[in-house]
């Protein structure tokens, strides 16, 4: 990659940012696609969203990632917010035209994408999410919008109801919601085809960890883990073993980022090649 006078920059703000994929993940697509743009990390704290968008502004960066804890904070210091960003509440992309920052959410549209590539359209379907944090919200939504009816299951039920309540009143369409029991989970994936994790359980370090347990997976459900590292956790190597279909939490990840690339480059993004990017980067991280 060569860096020029007029190489344009993008980046990830968040806080950390040390263990990022995008870094790797986004430069191979800019050197693949022969495109002058660079792809840094930023540590950002907490309370500095007002500096980074001055920042972005003044130094004419191109484009950003936002992640924890800014998606929330950053969103009154742009000049306008995607309808669907506003609803999911959290911004994790940022475009800057001439100084103008425009604001989206691909984490729910990249979650969208890496089902279809798994072959799985959610209209019409019983869905069950696992967890009521950020990353549930933006999930949930997408699945409401795509036409799925959707229960959301979560250790602390009182915020699975808020969650279920906040995403049928944007969306219109009645959410179930309850806690994350034998009992609850036995009901809710009866009549259920997909089966989405968004809680950090089973993440690196804690690999021998599962949100659900095996007796609860059968052939007929899609397993979709949103947790990346590892890119096949322990609820996925169940799921395959019961002959179900797992999709990993890599793709989502990559389907987030190859739609931030496009905002930021307009150019289609090189998928196979951000997907081995990610995979390697993975594998060295393990190492
Ligand atoms: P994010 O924004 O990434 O979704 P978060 O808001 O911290 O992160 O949410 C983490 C999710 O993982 C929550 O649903 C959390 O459950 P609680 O709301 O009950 O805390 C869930 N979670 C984390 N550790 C868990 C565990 N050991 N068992 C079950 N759920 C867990």
């Amino acid at each position: 990659m060569r860096i020029s006078g007029s190489t344009l920059v993008c980046g990830i703000v968040g806080d950390p940012v040390e263990h990022s994929m995008s870094p790797a993940m986004q430069n191979s697509a800019f050197s693949v696609t022969r495109l002058d743009y660079v792809y840094v990390p930023f540590r950002l704290s907490r309370g500095s969203a007002r500096a980074c968008t001055d920042a972005m502004r003044e130094m004419g960066i191109r484009g950003l990632n936002v992640t924890v804890p800014h998606k929330v904070d950053i969103i009154p210091f742009l000049d306008w917010v995607d309808p669907r960003a506003l609803r999911i509440g959290a911004v994790n992309t940022i475009v800057n035209d001439a100084g103008v920052l425009r604001g989206h959410n691909t984490d729910a549209a990249g979650f969208m994408r890496g089902l279809e590539g798994g072959g799985v359209d959610v209209r019409g379907m019983r869905v069950v999410v696992v967890g009521a944090g950020g990353a549930s919200r933006a999930v949930t939504m997408a699945l409401v919008d795509g036409g799925a009816a959707v229960t959301v299951l979560n250790r602390d039920a009182g915020r699975a109801a808020a969650l279920a309540a906040d995403v049928s009143r944007n969306a219109d369409r009645a959410v179930d919601h309850g806690s994350l029991d034998e009992e609850s989970l036995a009901v809710a994936l009866r009549g259920a085809s997909l089966l989405v994790n968004t809680t950090t359980v089973g993440m690196h370090p804690h690999t021998d960890a599962s949100p659900v347990g095996a007796e609860h997976l059968r052939r007929d459900l899609t397993v979709c883990d949103i947790v990346y590292n590892p890119p096949e956790t322990m609820l996925l190597r169940q799921a395959r073993e019961c002959g179900a279909r797992a999709i990993s939490g890599v793709e989502m990840l990559v389907g987030q980022g190859a739609l931030a690339f496009e905002l930021w480059t307009g150019v289609p993004a090189p998928v196979e090649v951000m997907r081995s990017a990610v995979r390697e980067e993975l594998a060295r991280a393990a190492h």
